[in-house]
Order: structure tokens, then C-alpha cells, then sequence
């Protein structure tokens, strides 16, 4: 028997969902589309908050969409709250969300019915990497300092960091954390004849050298990159781990670029480093406080580029996560098997 796929349409997503039309194509599956705004109770209104605070069941749905999904095998969604309710008829196998987090089901109700939840993972990875890049050459090769010259009315190339802004070709490029930012921001400098340094622990052995990169200490990845990029999460145990210890061993020339979490670098070490130039410079994204406040320090130096956390913001989006829910679905179609299982 065909599966029955049921797309839940966010407002103003219909375009964009409709790609789930690939399933037609398929042996097995039929899909139909139901719109989020034809759903009584208008579930998008404080959405979020409510399901934050409250879950997914405390949302009161119209029993024909209750209905309707738990006649269906295959639930694909972004954000609609899904009602643990659902799970009871059996016939539902798996929830498919379009986004990294799961918070719109109820994770324990769903793995104890012994439904899947499949996610999105690294659906920023694309933009955040490609926007990584863009900060390390704006601020090696002042780009946003060129603009803000012409914008003062000057046509000048004698900025601080004038004898040192260099090529990319032949230097040590650190990065710090090879998941799924660090490893598209690796392959990009390879392309531009770059040395990639890695520290990542959670490698496999061999696994960095596999890919032609050189795996290094923290210590000695400090010592010796050009650039030094950091792409690893943000927890209780990695909070400041890129501390004065580190920043007193990088050298003088080197830039430090955050895209990730400004908690992965200790504030004052990098304030430190950055006010009395013991490194070139700095590329970041992600502060402690934002909006950054208007009386930052950071504000008005002239060895760092800075961008309010922009990132992960790109229009094609949708496109990049349904790309990676595409890959998922039509694996899952050829070999009966689901990836990016959350609850395994
Ligand atoms: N600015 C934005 O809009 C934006 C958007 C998405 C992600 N991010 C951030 O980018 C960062 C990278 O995201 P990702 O999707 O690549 O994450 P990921 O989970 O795919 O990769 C993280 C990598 O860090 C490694 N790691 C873990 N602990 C480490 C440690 N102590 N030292 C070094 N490496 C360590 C892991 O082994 C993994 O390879 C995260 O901090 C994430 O929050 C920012």
C-alpha cells in the first residue's frame, strides 16, 4: 500500500512546499498538502512561546486535522505544533520537520509510540560558511573599511593592518571544530590554496588527515594560523575555551573570525588582545550582549569588521532545507531506512 505523505503548508510557504511534489514521483507514496492557516485555532499565533513554555499538546485542534494526520504514515512540517494524539491510530511511522530543533513534538510520547522524527540538520550550515568566508577576506582585506572610507569622503588604502593584509594562497588557516560550518569553510579554503589546520576532538582518528588537513592541538593551532575560525558549539564545557592562554600564543599578524557563538571566546581575553593589538584583527558576527550596545568598544576599532549577527539570514533557506529533507526522503524511498533519526 501506497504511504501516505500529508504536508502541512506554513503561510506563505505554499511555492516553496510544493517541491514536495518529488514524492509523485516515487513508487509508494502519495502526498497531499494541508494548509497551516485553514487549521481553526490559528496555531501561529505566539506560537513559539506557547510551545516553549507549554508543548506541542497544548495546542486545541479541530478533530478533523487530528484526524487527518493520523491517517497518514509520513507528517512533513516546519513549525506547525504536532498533537501527541495523532500517534495513537499506529498508521503514523514517522514526523519530518524542516528545521534542526524538534520542538513542536513531543519527543517522549513520540519515540514511546515508536514514531521516527526526522530533522533538518545543518540547514545553516551553507550561508553560515559561505558568510565565514566573506568575513575573513572583508577583514583581511579591508572591505568594510574601503567602505566606510569612501563613505567619509576619502580614497585611501593606508589602513592598520596595511603590512600584513595578505593573500589567502600559502597561509595557515585554523579552524577550530570540522562539523558542518567548519568542514564547507575548510573545503572553500583548500580551493584557495590554503593550509587548513583543524582542532576538533571528536574526530576520528585519521579522519583529518584523510581529508588533507593538518590536525592539530589547540595550543599549536593558535601558534601557528594566519586565521583563526572558530566552529564549535557552544555548551557549559566549551564556554571561554578560546582564552588569554590561546590568544597569548597566536601571532601578532593573526585574525581571529566568529560566526558561531561569541560565549566560545573568552570576552575579555579577546578585548584585550584586540585594544592592545597583540593579534591583526578580528571578523565577528556574534556578540554576548545584542544588539551590540551603542557604547561597545567594539564599535569604532580599527582592527575588527563587525556584522550583526547575519550569518545564517539568506533568503533561500527554504530551498537549502528542503534540499536536505529531499536527500532524507528519497534515501528512505530506495532503501527503506530513515536517516537523521532524532530519536534513535
Ligand atoms: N550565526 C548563525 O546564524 C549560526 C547559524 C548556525 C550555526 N551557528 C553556530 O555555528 C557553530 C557550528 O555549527 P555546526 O552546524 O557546524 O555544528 P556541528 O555540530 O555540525 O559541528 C561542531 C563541531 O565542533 C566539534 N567540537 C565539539 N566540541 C569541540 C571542542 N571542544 N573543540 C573543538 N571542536 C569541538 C564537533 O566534533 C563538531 O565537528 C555552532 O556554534 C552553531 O551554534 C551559527
Amino acid at each position: 500500500m501506497a504511504k501516505k505523505v500529508i504536508v502541512i503548508v506554513q503561510p506563505g510557504q505554499a511555492k516553496n512546499m510544493a517541491r514536495f511534489d518529488f514524492l509523485k514521483e516515487l513508487d509508494g507514496f502519495e502526498v497531499t498538502y494541508i494548509d497551516e492557516c485553514e487549521i481553526k485555532g490559528d496555531p501561529s499565533m505566539l506560537r513559539n512561546h506557547q510551545m516553549e513554555r507549554l508543548g506541542p499538546d497544548s495546542f486545541e485542534y479541530e478533530p478533523e486535522f487530528i484526524k487527518a494526520l493520523s491517517e497518514s504514515n509520513i507528517v512533513v512540517t516546519a513549525m506547525t505544533p504536532i498533537p501527541s494524539a495523532i500517534y495513537e491510530s499506529g498508521n503514523v511511522e514517522a514526523v519530518c520537520i524542516l528545521r534542526s530543533g524538534v520542538e513542536n513534538v513531543d519527543l517522549a510520547k513520540a519515540s514511546a509510540a515508536g514514531v521516527k522524527i526526522i530533522n533538518a540538520p545543518g540547514r545553516l550550515a551553507v550561508p553560515v560558511a559561505e558568510y565565514t568566508v566573506g568575513l575573513i577576506i572583508a577583514e583581511i582585506k579591508n572591505i568594510a573599511r574601503g567602505y566606510a572610507e569612501i563613505e567619509a569622503g576619502g580614497w585611501g588604502n593606508k589602513f592598520p593592518n596595511k603590512a600584513y593584509s595578505t593573500s589567502l594562497k600559502g597561509k595557515n588557516i585554523g579552524i577550530v571544530g570540522l562539523g558542518a560550518v567548519g568542514s564547507r569553510v575548510a573545503r572553500v579554503m583548500t580551493a584557495l590554496d590554503a593550509n587548513v589546520l583543524v582542532y576538533d576532538p571528536y574526530q576520528k582518528e585519521g579522519a583529518v588527515e584523510a581529508m588533507g588537513y593538518r590536525n592539530l592541538s589547540l595550543e599549536d593551532l593558535c601558534r601557528e594560523s594566519d586565521v583563526i575560525t572558530v566552529h564549535f558549539r557552544l555548551t557549559p564545557q566549551t564556554e571561554g575555551m578560546i582564552n588569554k592562554t590561546h590568544f597569548d600564543l597566536m601571532k601578532p599578524t593573526a585574525f581571529i573570525i566568529n560566526t558561531a557563538r561569541a560565549g566560545l571566546i573568552d570576552e575579555a581575553a579577546l578585548m584585550d588582545a584586540l585594544q592592545n593589538k597583540k593579534i591583526g584583527g578580528a571578523g565577528l558576527d556574534v556578540f554576548h550582549e545584542e544588539p551590540l550596545p551603542a557604547n561597545s568598544p567594539l564599535i569604532g576599532m580599527e582592527n575588527v569588521t563587525i556584522t550583526p549577527h547575519l550569518a545564517g539570514s539568506c533568503s533561500n533557506l527554504w530551498d537549502l532545507t528542503i534540499d536536505i529533507m529531499e536527500y532524507t526522503m528519497r534515501s528512505y524511498a530506495a532503501s527503506g531506512e530513515w536517516t537523521c533519526v532524532v530519536n534513535r
